[in-house]
């Protein structure tokens, strides 16, 4: 009986965690070498100024050797006054409002833009999801030396309003499939929230940002005899094939992303049995030892973790492979 209701639990946990572990394992792997691209692209944007008068107000786009054909930079230098008085509107798809400001305080800022192209996946790789922007990318540096390498971002807020991206060429997706912006911080840390008006994103922050869709099949399938690759995928060409969403396709990738999900989540589950088995035996710690916990979050919901308690083996036995 007991088993029963924490069999129940558990599996409401992971269910409410998929979004959130997903978002997070990878991102955890990659974020040296999308932090080094940072720096890279650090490089490539200033160097853009070279050869100008450097003018304030002025975008700069820079030129990429060809072992990064695909991404492109620009650098805007600004006043810092200026852009919290007034935004910019119009660098590339974002448009920054006034009440952006950075810290530490700067009397002019550069702010360099990265679109990544089809390197998106390649530097954030975020399983289960597929791109339909590619992945662009604002971050702020301190302007007073315009030839330095491996500048230390800014912090960039905004204030009032938040800043938009407006994205334009999205990968048509079917009918249906909810688009997510999707928010990579420079700590690797990810985050989801809506799409406004089908392709503008809304944030607060610097970081790496995109427009994605959740996938339903699982993409490295093995030679998958009947499911097609999935139609919405952005590689160059994503509009052939959009209308063979149908029933059986629909059914067909259901089925294969429940059955997906379950292998995935057993994978994980496997992988972090060591970490859950040490939360769990925390969770039993706080029950017996009276401390208040009753609900936890995770993700948005609230889920009640003050299970009864339990013996680790019995856990163990049922839960950790
Ligand atoms: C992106 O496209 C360019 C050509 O435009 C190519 O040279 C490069 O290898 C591609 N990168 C990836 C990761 O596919
Ligand atoms: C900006 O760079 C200049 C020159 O390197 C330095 O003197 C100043 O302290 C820097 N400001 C911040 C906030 O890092
Ligand atoms: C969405 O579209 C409406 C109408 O075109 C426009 O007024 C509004 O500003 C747009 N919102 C965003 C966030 O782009």
């Amino acid at each position: 009986m007991n088993s029963l209701i924490i069999r129940r639990l558990v599996f409401a946990m992971l269910l409410l965690n998929i979004p959130f572990l997903k978002a997070q394992s990878p991102t955890k792997g990659t974020s040296i070498s999308s932090r080094f691209l940072d720096s890279v692209l650090q490089d490539y944007a200033f160097r853009s100024f070279s050869g100008h008068r450097q003018r304030t107000g002025v975008i700069y786009d820079g030129i990429m050797s060809p072992e990064f054909s695909g991404i492109t930079v620009s650098a805007l230098r600004l006043r810092s006054g200026r852009l919290r008085r007034k935004g910019y509107y119009g660098y590339k798809e974002f448009e920054i409002p006034g009440g952006v400001f950075v810290s530490p305080y700067v009397e002019r800022l550069v702010l360099v833009y990265q679109n990544l192209g089809n390197w998106s996946s390649v530097y954030y790789p975020l399983p289960g999801y597929l791109f339909l922007s590619p992945v662009v990318g604002l971050l702020a540096y301190n302007a007073s030396q315009l030839t330095a390498k491996r500048l230390p971002e800014l912090d960039l807020r905004a204030s009032e309003n938040p800043i938009l991206i407006k994205f334009e060429s999205l990968g048509v997706p079917a009918d249906g499939v909810l688009r997510k912006c999707v928010f990579f911080d420079l700590f690797g840390g990810v985050e989801f929230d809506r799409v406004l008006n089908g392709s503008v994103c809304s944030i607060a922050k610097q970081g790496h940002f995109g427009i994605v869709v959740r996938e339903s099949v699982p993409a490295p399938a093995p030679a998958p005899a009947k499911i097609p690759e999935n139609p919405i995928a952005v590689s160059g060409g994503g509009s052939a094939g959009g209308g063979k969403w149908n029933n059986e396709w629909w059914i067909g990738g259901v089925v294969a992303g429940v059955v997906w999900v379950v292998v995935v989540v057993g994978g994980l589950w496997a992988v972090r049995g060591c970490r859950q088995r040490r939360r769990i035996k925390k969770m039993e710690y706080e029950a017996e030892g009276g401390v208040p916990l009753a609900v936890a979050v995770i993700g948005s919901a609230l889920v009640p973790v003050a299970m009864a308690t339990r013996t680790k083996q019995v856990l163990e036995n049922e839960y950790v492979s």
